[in-house]
């Protein structure tokens, strides 16, 4: 089965969380827009998305969802976001599309973060996928020396600025054996906006898309 399958699979597999007139959060992504697709396609009328990136609100419009303030809706009941790789405890790292901190704080302000996945993002530690950090233009080189230290090897991720003006680097090669304290050690550095490990905000719920149907973790 193509990977597209396995995308539309676990999107119609999310419907199943998603209540008519509530209000949700809606990451970024391929998954994410498979989901809305599978959500145009079902009978399912939600009131209105939080979303987290222009890409995903111009995504919404397509299917005339309208996109909200997080500051007029208060805390969400559900999130859905897809992932670079998700591990056994369900921590992740996110951020392949550049939109991590949105995703982060929409993530935070949700009760339950459903994270939609195909089987390829499947890790037994994380650390594969380089780890996607915004940092605020100036920083970059310094943020860069502080991921060195760290023991990673920083990319700049160049020509690409965030919906929030800022710049990417992708570090490779760090240790992730810890990612709870790596992640809170990478968000102290100054000029980091946020690093796309969801470690401490992890995820309530994976849904995998396999071969042989869903699997929930
Ligand atoms: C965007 C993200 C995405 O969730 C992540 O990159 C996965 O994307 P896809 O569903 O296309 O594989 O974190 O910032």
């Amino acid at each position: 089965m193509n990977q597209n399958r396995l995308k539309q699979q676990v999107a119609e597999a999310t419907l199943s969380f998603v209540d008519d007139d509530a209000v949700i959060g809606v990451g970024t992504g391929s998954t994410v827009n498979a989901f809305i697709d599978a959500l145009a396609a079902s009978g399912i009328r939600i009131d209105a998305a939080v979303s987290s990136s222009e890409a995903t609100t111009a995504k919404l419009q397509t299917i005339g969802v309208r996109a909200v303030d997080l500051n007029t809706t208060g805390s969400l009941d559900l999130y859905v976001d897809g992932a670079d790789e998700f591990d056994p405890h369900r921590r992740l790292v996110k951020g392949g599309g550049g939109a991590l901190t949105r995703e982060k704080i929409v993530a935070a302000a949700s009760r339950r973060f459903v994270c939609i996945v195909d089987q390829s993002k499947q890790v037994s530690v994380l650390g594969k996928f380089p780890l996607p950090i915004e940092v605020i233009p100036m920083a970059r080189s310094y943020v860069a020396r502080e991921m060195i230290r760290l023991g990673g090897q920083p990319e700049w991720r160049e020509g690409f600025v965030t919906d929030n003006g800022n710049w990417i680097l992708d570090v490779h090669n760090l240790d992730l054996v810890d990612p709870v304290s790596m992640e809170k050690s990478i968000n102290e550095l100054a000029g980091v906006v946020t690093c796309g490990l969801f470690a401490i905000r992890k995820a309530d719920v994976v849904l995998m898309a396999t071969e042989n149907g869903i699997e929930r973790f």
